[in-house]
C-alpha cells in the first residue's frame, strides 16, 4: 500500500494551449514534448486505514491547498477501485537551485505512478497517461521519456501520450531562469481566458497541427536546426495567440527578451540555438547538447551561474 516514484518535467515543442474537455482535460491539439533530466518530482503515496483524511507534504511541508488537487486526483484511483481508504502523499521538488521550475507536469506524473502502484490499480503507461492528464494536461507526457507526443484524441481514453523517440542522440536544453516568482497567471486560468477571447485561437489550433507533422519529420532526420525553427516559431505563435485574448496574457519580461537576443546572436554565429517560453518569464533553449556549454558561457555575460542549468533529455516515470 506504499509506493514511490521520480516523474520529469517535459517542455513543449509544439505546445498544449487550450481544453475542448475542460472537465477531462481534453485538449483543442495535440503537442509534443522533450522530458528533461535535469528536473524531476519524488512522491510517495501510502493508502492507510489508520487515517480518515489525507495528507499532503510538500518539500516537508504540510501543504492543505494543494491536498484538495491532490485527493480529487487519488479519487480516480479510489472510484476505479471501489475503495475508500485515505492516503499520505509526501512529494518533493528537485531542481538544480531553489527556482520556481517545480511543474504540474513532474508533479501529477509521479503522484499518478505512485498511487497506481501503491493502489494496486496496476495501469500500464498509456492508461496511467490518461490519469496523469486529469491532474495537469503537460502530466500526459511526463509518464514517458525522449520525445513524447500527446495525441489530443477525442475521449478520456483516447487522449493520451506516447513515446515517438528515445532522444539519444545530440540534444539537449538550456534553462534560463528569469524570474522564480510564482506566475502571475495560471496556465489553466490563461489558456481558458485565451480560447474564449483570442481572435487567433483558431489559426493557433490550425497551424499547430502543422507544425505538429512538420517537427515529427524534422525529428525522423535528427535535424536539429528544423526541430528548432519549427518549435520557436510555435512558441511565438502561442505567445501572440495570448497576447490577443482579452484582457491580453503577457510572460514576457525584460531578461526574457534579453535571452531571446543572445540566442538569435548565437545562431548569426552558426550555433542551433533555439528559443521556447511556456506560461512564465523563463525560456528555455533547445540545442545540440555538445552546444550547452558553449550557450552557457556566452549566457554568463548576462546571467548568474546559479540561473542558467544545462539538461539532457530525461528518462519515464520510475517507481523507486
Ligand atoms: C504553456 O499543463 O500547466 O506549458 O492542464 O490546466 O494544468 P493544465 O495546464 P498545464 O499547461 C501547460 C501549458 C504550457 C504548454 C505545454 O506544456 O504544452
Amino acid at each position: 500500500m506504499k509506493a514511490k516514484a521520480r516523474a520529469h518535467a517535459n517542455i513543449a515543442l509544439i505546445k498544449y494551449w487550450g481544453k475542448e474537455d475542460e472537465e477531462l482535460s481534453i485538449p483543442n491539439n495535440s503537442s509534443l514534448s522533450l522530458t528533461l533530466e535535469a528536473f524531476y518530482t519524488e512522491t510517495e503515496v501510502e493508502f492507510s486505514e489508520l487515517i480518515s483524511e489525507d495528507e499532503f507534504y510538500l518539500d516537508n511541508r504540510k501543504d492543505d491547498i494543494t491536498l484538495l488537487k491532490v485527493s480529487k486526483f487519488l479519487d480516480l484511483f479510489r472510484d476505479r477501485l471501489n475503495i475508500k481508504t485515505r492516503a499520505i502523499v509526501k512529494s518533493i521538488n528537485y531542481v538544480p537551485t531553489a527556482a520556481g521550475l517545480a511543474s504540474s507536469a513532474s508533479a501529477f506524473a509521479a503522484l499518478a505512478a505512485a498511487a497506481n502502484k501503491a493502489s494496486g490499480l496496476n495501469l500500464n503507461d498509456k492508461a496511467l497517461s490518461t490519469f496523469a492528464r486529469k491532474g495537469s494536461g503537460s502530466a500526459t507526457r511526463s509518464i514517458y521519456g525522449g520525445i513524447v507526443e500527446w495525441q489530443k484524441g477525442d475521449s478520456d481514453q483516447t487522449s493520451y501520450a506516447i513515446e515517438i523517440d528515445d532522444a539519444n542522440w545530440d540534444i539537449g536544453m538550456v534553462v534560463v531562469l528569469v524570474n522564480s516568482n510564482e506566475k502571475k497567471i495560471s496556465s489553466t486560468k490563461a489558456m481558458k481566458q485565451t480560447v474564449l477571447t483570442s481572435p487567433y485561437y483558431p489559426s493557433w489550433v490550425k497551424d499547430s497541427e502543422k507544425d505538429l507533422i512538420d517537427i515529427k519529420a524534422a525529428i525522423k532526420d535528427r535535424d536539429i536546426r528544423k526541430i528548432g525553427e519549427i518549435s520557436e516559431r510555435n512558441a511565438l505563435k502561442m505567445h501572440a495567440t495570448m497576447l490577443a485574448a482579452k484582457p491580453p496574457i503577457m510572460y514576457f519580461e525584460p531578461n526574457s527578451i534579453l535571452v531571446i537576443q543572445i540566442v538569435q546572436q548565437l545562431r548569426e554565429k552558426g550555433i542551433a540555438a533555439y528559443f521556447t517560453m511556456d506560461a512564465g518569464p523563463n525560456v528555455k533553449i533547445l540545442c545540440k547538447l555538445s552546444d550547452a556549454n558553449t550557450i552557457k558561457e556566452d549566457l554568463l555575460k548576462s546571467f548568474d551561474k546559479k540561473d542558467i542549468i544545462v539538461t539532457k533529455v530525461g528518462p519515464k516515470v520510475q517507481i523507486i
